[in-house]
């Protein structure tokens, strides 16, 4: 599925922008910087097919890419950016909702959630608008490497108890680091499972 010829297919501004759904996709939603578009690097194993960037709201298109045989990977725009200018927000807003709520070969969304930080108001916001979409999503904690282990399980806790209230949230978490690639193999599994 992500061996040799993924490959990134268009940017999208517009609901009539989107490539047709000719296949099953898998979206990756998140805060602004939490590392989205580095997953999906880690995932395919090109390290510059979604441009990831040290400056937050980078990612402004829904990006789609193409898998083998497999389903769109699609990098979203990322939220909570709090200098990100209100009218550009707000067409974000509606983008992503129009988007999570009308796009039928939708499987799986994958919400970041940056392992040192946790759950916040925004992917609170996220999740609800999916649980209203019935579009069932799943939370992978980004940056594993970035908290110690004795920390972790703290976060972690606060993650299932925000979860337990989302009826489209699947219960299993996928912990992952981008940089040391853990997790990685784990998700790729969950993806290649899906139909
Ligand atoms: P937007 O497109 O702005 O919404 O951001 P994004 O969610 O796509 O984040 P991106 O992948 O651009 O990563 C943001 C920053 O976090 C970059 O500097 C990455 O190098 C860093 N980063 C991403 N994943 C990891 C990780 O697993 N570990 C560490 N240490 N840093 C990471
Ligand atoms: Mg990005």
């Amino acid at each position: 599925l992500f061996a040799g010829a993924t490959d990134f297919l268009k940017g999208v501004v517009a609901m009539d922008g989107l490539p047709a759904p000719d296949r099953i996709e898998v979206c990756f939603a998140g805060r602004s910087n939490v590392g989205k578009s580095s997953l999906i690097n880690a995932l395919t194993g090109r390290v510059k097919l979604a441009r990831a960037s040290n400056t937050p709201g980078r990612t402004q298109e829904i990006n789609f890419f193409t898998t083998t045989g497999g389903p769109y990977l699609v990098d979203l725009p990322g939220y909570g950016y709090a200098n990100a200018p209100v009218q550009i927000v707000a067409k974000w807003q509606r983008l992503l909702k129009n988007y999570l709520s009308g796009r039928q070969n939708l499987r799986r969304a994958f919400v970041l959630v940056d392992s040192r930080h946790g759950v916040k108001k925004v992917d609170e916001e996220i999740m609800a608008l999916l649980d209203k979409s019935a579009v069932t999503f799943q939370v992978v904690m980004t940056k594993a490497d970035k908290v110690k282990e004795k920390d972790r399980e703290k976060v972690l806790e606060q993650v299932r108890k925000a979860l337990s209230k989302h009826p489209a949230a699947y219960p299993e978490l996928v912990l992952t680091s981008s940089e040391k690639g853990d997790g990685i193999e784990t998700l790729r599994a969950i993806i290649a499972g899906l139909d």
